[in-house]
């Protein structure tokens, strides 16, 4: 079960837990997961993202993430350990866009405040700012099989960003983009973070996307997914797009490589 996060227990010093970036948003203590086939997915997975924090997974397919996600959300339960979560208002992006086919743009981005039974008025105007912030202004009436796939990833992040999430989860949403649209859209994901403040936990396959985008990189093992080696991101905010080809970003990225690897530690 998810349980919220006290400021007793989080363990950060007491100025940062009202809430302010350093609070504790998300935290896995000993989490391990058991289904119900036999499937041991999760071994002992322990690490927090703090308010402030953009925290990417990397690890081979099948070692656990997308079950990190779905127990991080209360999708399903954890076997053992605890997981605490400072606020139920979570993001939630998936791989694919899970877009309704026969909604517009609009109508797909007001979904998730009508499931909250939020009056229409506010629903439009709250649907209407998160479009405008993903960029997808004089798009609304479109329906989703006239949009790209970049676009129809901007649609599903708007829908989730009407709710002002403390915390956004990601699994692997850009997987399926091609190069150039994956690399603007982590600039679009880095820019809506600076203005939302929000804490990202973000999956991926791809070490370059993990550090591009995170204050910290984990590693996971393979399945039994654990946590096998962590690295702190140094590079300032704003990023920019060449930072991709410094030698500090490949030495860093050749480090994640290693721990995938198998080498661990950094
Ligand atoms: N409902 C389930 N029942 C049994 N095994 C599952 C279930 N969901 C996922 N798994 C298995 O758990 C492991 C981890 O899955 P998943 O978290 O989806 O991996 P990843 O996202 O890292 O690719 C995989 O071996 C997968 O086949
Ligand atoms: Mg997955």
């Amino acid at each position: 079960m998810t349980a919220p996060v006290s400021s007793a227990s989080s363990g950060r010093p007491a100025d940062t837990a009202a809430g302010g970036p350093g609070t504790v948003g998300l935290r896995f203590e000993g989490v391990s997961k058991v289904f119900p086939d036999g499937t041991r997915a999760l071994d002992d997975v322990t690490f927090d993202v703090r308010k402030g924090e953009f925290v990417t997974i990397v690890g081979p397919s099948g070692c656990g993430k997308s079950t990190v996600l779905k127990i991080a959300s209360g999708l399903i339960p954890e076997t053992s350990g605890r997981v605490e979560l400072s606020d139920p208002n979570i993001g939630y992006v998936f791989q694919d866009a899970t877009l309704l086919q026969w909604r517009t743009v609009q109508r797909n981005v007001e979904l998730f405040c009508e499931l909250h039974k939020m009056g229409k008025e506010e629903r439009v105007e709250r649907a209407a700012a998160a479009v405008r912030l993903v960029g997808l202004d004089g798009f609304e009436g479109h329906y989703p099989n006239a949009l790209s796939g970049g676009m129809r990833m901007r649609v599903s992040l708007a829908r989730s960003l009407t709710l002002n999430p403390e915390i956004f989860l990601f699994d692997e949403p850009f997987g399926a983009l091609d190069e150039i649209t994956r690399e603007r859209m982590n600039d679009e994901v880095l820019r809506l973070f600076r203005i939302e403040r929000f804490a990202g936990l973000f999956i991926t396959h791809s070490i370059y996307e993990a550090v591009y985008l995170s204050t910290r990189v984990l590693v996971m093992s393979a399945r039994p997914g654990h946590i096998v080696a962590e690295f702190d991101v140094p590079f300032e905010y704003p990023r920019r797009p060449e930072l991709r080809f410094e030698p500090a970003f490949a030495e860093l990225s050749g480090q994640v490589s290693h721990a995938l690897r198998g080498g661990y530690g950094p």
